[in-house]
């Protein structure tokens, strides 16, 4: 566990954040929507570069430790940071994770989602996608002055074993703001002992992978990226970025935040 500064954002750093997140919010959504079977994850990838461009922002991933893609593509038992390929095609009923950063005017947004390329989806798909995003809400819930950081940790895990799926361990949430990735870590499961305690103005990351199968997971020893669940079972990932406050956590990346759309109303 990593424990440094936690960024404190308010004013004109969090309207910047707000609109990085706004744009993120648009290009995932727009990317999810185009997503059908016969299209190559490259092509996805290129789609998404142009969705990014016309935000005015660039990718956050793109050259990140030397990524080599503008999103994260990643299907069925893959679990995170799968490169869009040109071989690669999208098969009907496969599960889609699509993971968007983008960054604009030195801020960075970051969310992610996963899913069905239809024209059906299959029962246990359906369920681990649901539930992946109902324990996402759950950690969300949670994000508010004065809990733990282990309190999001906890409700994801319950959502996850309650549905008999298991989280991934070994890949956290983060806070995220001026950079992508920053203090601190955010784990979708609890650890025994103390965790930070959450202030308002925090801006976190919180992002379930789950497994329908083992927690266990292999990182690609070609590309160095892909990141599979062990036993070759289905994942499903979803992520916001949100503000801590007082009371409700505002959800930064979505297409209806009312305080972004006041911010856009201004410009
Ligand atoms: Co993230």
């Amino acid at each position: 566990m990593v424990f440094g500064r936690i960024n404190i954002y308010s004013g004109k750093d969090l309207d910047g954040i707000r609109l990085a997140a706004y744009a993120s919010a648009q290009v995932l959504d727009r990317v999810a929507n185009a997503v059908v079977p016969g299209m190559t994850t490259a092509e996805i990838d290129m789609l998404a570069a142009e969705f990014i461009k016309d935000t005015g922002g660039k990718s956050c991933f793109l050259g990140y430790h030397g990524y080599p893609a503008h999103i994260c593509i990643s299907i069925n038992n893959e679990v995170v940071h799968g490169i869009g390929s040109p071989t690669r095609i999208v098969q009907p009923g496969d599960l889609v994770s699509l993971d968007v950063g983008v960054t604009v005017g030195g801020y960075c947004g970051d969310n992610a989602r996963t899913v069905c390329a239809g024209p059906f989806c299959s029962e246990l798909g359906q369920r681990l996608m649901d539930t992946t995003k109902a324990a996402l809400d759950a950690g969300i819930e949670q994000a508010v002055e004065g809990n733990t950081i282990n309190d999001i940790g906890l409700a994801i895990e319950q959502v996850v074993h309650h549905a008999g799926f298991e989280v991934v361990r070994d890949m956290v949430g983060h806070g995220c703001g001026k950079n992508m990735h920053e203090p601190p870590e955010v784990p979708n499961y609890f650890i025994r002992g103390r965790s930070p305690v959450l202030k308002e103005g925090m801006v976190l990351a919180i992002e379930p992978m789950v497994n329908a199968g083992t927690w266990r997971i292999t990182i690609d020893r070609k590309d160095g990226w892909t990141v599979r669940t062990a036993d070759a079972s289905l994942s499903a990932h979803f992520e916001n970025q949100i503000l801590v406050t007082k009371d409700k956590p505002e959800i930064l990346t979505c297409l209806n935040n009312p305080k972004t759309t006041l911010l856009l109303k201004e410009r």
